[in-house]
């Protein structure tokens, strides 16, 4: 399938490989009027006028905007199940880390898990997907961290790999090998170094690995023993900072995690060590906005030159949505970040995240996971709440 886009406003995000730092987050690479000609699931050309090849579906854009799919870095988009009932307790003033403490909470969703099948836990990973797509996200990383045990761990990383094979964007599955934990933590994460580990990744040897640190869930020296041992075959990633400051940033730079996430009750000195150093951060403000208004301090990041993503962190407990134009508007509103800003962190700077390299931009050779905006100015991205901004997804250069 060839596709011809004509007089569009081009948001390129074009420049070296890599995610973009500080004041380079806010260039977009604009053409203000260009086409774009897709052939082959790739980019073929980028310019003014381009000519149209043999038998191209040619697409008026008519000024409106173009640019790279979106990337949602950080879900945890399978589960089963749902957390109604918690919600109206939260709305009633109790805490998520309360809830999690009474045995609800992560804990909720994992006994719904274990007792979904993979096959039905893949088809609703599948409508969530497919909600995405809608919406413009065209690659999507989803964590495990609802089984708890070797197999369910596993029941659910095969669901997340069958969903994907279904779909047309990418998946990226992450292993959240330290979400909670049964019984005593030592000896739950003793099981997780010795067993769970190399269970997974005989089967994803690949994959990154992932914990939570916080109050109630896993401590920094459970996360640290389980990213040690780890760090000799997977990337890492972490949360923290999420309710309370736990003191991993440090050791997640120590340990060259990818990314750290969540950041809402980072210090100032943790926050300008990161952004400092080689590890990603990744805010997530609709985990905020759905659990207590705290929000990171992206803006304060980006200005010490920080390398930022942004991502829904789509789950059942602290961020239910699929929608990354929403935390474009909520990253704007309340992290700090220009709308430009947030562009480029939902998309170049969230696939080089994934260490994803052949999109993110709009450039020649790339994979053509592109959209066509309802807008003319790509800050109505940020402006708008709750609409849908795109008229067209085109996916692996298939117009969808
Ligand atoms: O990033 N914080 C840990 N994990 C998710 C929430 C998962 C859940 O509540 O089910 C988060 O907010």
């Amino acid at each position: 399938m060839s596709l011809l886009i004509r007089n569009a406003r081009i948001l390129t995000l074009a420049g070296e490989r890599g995610p973009r730092r500080g004041k380079a987050l806010a260039d977009l690479g604009v053409i203000a009027a260009g086409d774009i000609a897709v052939a082959d699931g790739r980019i073929a050309a980028i310019g003014p006028k381009l000519e149209s090849p043999a038998g191209a579906e040619v697409i008026e854009a008519q000024g409106r905007v173009v640019m790279p799919g979106f990337v949602d870095c950080h879900t945890h988009a399978c589960w089963a199940g749902d957390r109604l009932d918690e919600w109206e307790k939260k709305l009633n003033g109790v805490p998520y880390l309360e809830i999690l403490k009474a045995g609800g909470g992560i804990h909720a969703t994992v006994r719904a898990v274990r007792a979904a099948t993979k096959k039905q836990l893949s088809a609703q990973l599948k409508d969530r997907l497919d909600a995405m797509l809608r919406e413009g996200t065209t690659t999507v990383e989803i964590k495990s961290g609802y089984g708890l045990q070797t197999e369910e761990e596993l029941k659910m990383l095969r669901a997340i790999v069958r969903a994907g094979n279904e779909w047309p964007g990418t998946i990226v599955p992450t292993a959240l090998l330290g979400h909670a934990f049964e019984g005593e933590l030592d000896e739950y994460a003793r099981m997780v170094v010795k067993e769970m580990l190399p269970a997974v990744s005989r089967e994803f040897p690949d994959i990154t690995v992932d914990a939570f640190c916080e109050e109630g869930a896993w401590t920094r020296e459970a996360c640290v023993r389980l990213f040690e041992k780890a760090s000799k075959h997977h990337p890492l990633r972490v949360h923290a900072d999420q309710f309370t400051s736990q003191g991993m940033i440090g050791e997640a730079i120590r340990l060259g995690a990818r990314s750290v996430d969540h950041l809402e009750a980072s210090t100032k000195a943790d926050l300008t060590a990161l952004a400092e150093s080689r590890t990603m951060g990744v805010i997530l403000p609709c985990s905020s906005f759905h659990t207590d208004q705290r929000y990171a301090r992206g803006g304060f990041f980006i200005d010490h030159n920080g390398a930022i993503a942004l991502a829904t962190n789509c789950n059942p407990g602290s961020a239910p949505t699929h929608s990354m134009p929403l935390a474009i508007a909520l990253a704007v509103r309340f992290c700090g970040l220009s709308p430009a800003e947030a562009i480029s962190a939902s998309t170049v700077n969230a696939a080089a995240l994934l260490n994803l390299h052949d999109r993110g931009t709009l450039e020649a050779g790339k994979r053509a996971d592109l959209l066509l905006l309802h807008h003319k100015d790509e800050r109505q991205l940020a402006y708008e709440l709750g609409g849908n901004p795109v008229d067209l997804v085109v996916c692996g250069g298939k117009k969808l």
